[in-house]
């Protein structure tokens, strides 16, 4: 039995705030504490409680006076896209042409998928995300690499092959049936093995063929655990083009809805052009709209419409969509949002980001029990967060009079250097990988 007794000031929601100081969606312990016994969370509390459960041998880290949270969850990404952030220039549909389509090809070779995926799970850590939702490339190598690094450092990840079965380049297409075959196995390989969960993953409408859908369909229905992840009305090309492929449809979300796709394990990417008929079809079917700032800003999409979501009973979740989002940070990511939504007239305080990138999107996923909150019986999967990590971050601190402040400080200056440690399953991640990406930068140099 290993014990740890993790002190500091200890932050973690119970439900989605409601205004802009909430003091019911949260527990906040001044001089608090959280007990991992085997990477689960014993309990929560405050340190003068918790401490009595510990055991004598138990270990301390004493990390007053950061912040202790559970670990950040990015709800779409893809892995692949590591190396191709900040390509220039582009918008969705050219911009996939010309630097996406071209770096995913160099994930047919395993050795290259397994290089990137090391980085990936890092970078990830690093940044305080302890789980994400990704995409991997076609190639069922890069599944492979991308659960095995995941399963190396102990994280819940989600993942899958993307299936395209058009309108890519011929080395990055599948065939329907290919697409089917490959993703059966690699959830026989991969689903409920350690911490992984499968991702059935049609990349989008104008990538896959009406017989990948069907085949899609199928995959969904006989492999109701699994998340499903696509993009949906991103940008107006997009929308144009997808519709036009697909000419029966009523509207994009119908596409998806025609072929049983939408559940609330599906994940939809972006949900920018949607009408009140589709946000309300997202409402019926439970299924989720991912909010990715950066990336909608980045490459020129548009604005998500958060209220009209809310309005609409709809879900949604945040996510950082690295490498049309440009950066792995879901404290950048957040404050992006704030922006996205400013500019529409929209609000987000700041509870309600730290509520987004933690309970918020772990129950958008369904895996709320496990991740997202310090309760008893969770994951110890947690993030420890250091408001003055840089020298203007510190020096703005100094007039902050209340934690809503000082979480708005870290979401608008912070990014990995706020992040001061990283737990996954009770272990500490972030100092040990750090050392590793020095080591591995000597190597490379040598
Ligand atoms: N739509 C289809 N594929 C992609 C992708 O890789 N990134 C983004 N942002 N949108 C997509
Ligand atoms: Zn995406």
């Amino acid at each position: 039995m290993t014990e740890v007794l993790i002190r500091g000031r200890v932050l973690t929601f119970v439900a989605e705030p409601q205004g802009i100081d909430d003091s019911a969606s949260y527990h906040y312990f001044e001089d608090g504490a959280v007990l991992v016994r085997d990477g689960k969370i014993v309990d929560t509390g405050t340190y003068a409680d918790i401490r009595k459960l510990a055991g004598a041998n138990a270990e301390i880290a004493d990390h007053r006076p950061n912040l202790v949270l559970p670990g950040f969850i990015d709800t779409h990404l893809h892995f692949p896209q590591t190396q191709a952030i900040a390509s220039y220039g582009a918008q969705l549909l050219e911009w996939l042409n010309t630097y996406i389509f071209v770096e995913e090809q160099k994930f047919a070779r395993a050795a290259h998928a397994a290089a990137v995926a090391e980085r990936f799970m890092d970078e990830l850590l690093s940044n305080g995300t302890t789980t994400a939702a990704a995409y991997c490339s076609v190639h069922p190598e890069s599944v492979d690499a991308y659960f095995a690094a995941a399963e190396a450092r102990g994280m819940r990840m989600i993942g899958g092959k993307v299936m395209m079965d058009r309108n890519a380049p011929e080395a990055l297409r599948d065939t329907a049936q290919q697409g089917y075959d490959e993703t059966k196995r690699l959830i026989e390989k991969w689903h409920g093995r350690g911490r992984a969960h499968y991702a059935i993953s049609p990349r989008f409408a104008i990538t896959s063929t009406p017989e990948q859908m069907e085949m899609s369909q199928a995959l969904v229905s006989e492999h109701p655990e699994c998340f499903v992840q696509t993009h949906l009305s991103e940008n107006r090309d997009e929308v144009a083009f997808a519709t036009s492929l697909y000419p029966e449809a009523k509207d994009y979300t119908d596409i998806y809805a025609r072929y049983g796709l939408l559940n609330e394990r599906m994940l939809l990417g972006h949900c920018i052009y949607l009408s009140d008929r589709e946000i309300s079809v997202l409402a019926e079917t439970g299924a989720v709209g991912v909010f990715c700032p950066t990336s909608n800003l980045f490459l020129g999409s548009g604005l998500f419409d958060r209220d009209r979501f809310d309005r609409l009973g709809a879900r949604w979740s945040m996510a950082t969509d690295v490498g049309g989002g440009t950066s792995f940070s879901m404290l950048e990511t957040l404050a992006e949002a704030y922006k996205v939504l400013h500019l529409q007239g929209q609000r987000l305080t700041p509870f309600s980001s730290f509520y987004r990138m933690t309970l918020g999107n772990a129950q958008a996923l369904g895996l709320e029990q496990h991740i997202g909150s310090l309760h008893s019986g969770a994951d110890a999967d947690i993030v420890v967060l250091d408001s003055g990590a840089k020298p203007a971050m510190e020096y703005r601190m100094r007039t902050a009079t209340s934690l809503a402040e000082e979480l708005f400080i870290l979401q608008t200056m912070g990014d990995d250097r706020s992040v001061a440690e990283v737990y996954v399953a009770g272990k500490p991640k972030k100092a040990k990988d750090k050392a590793n990406v020095a080591r591995q930068r000597i190597f490379e140099t040598a």
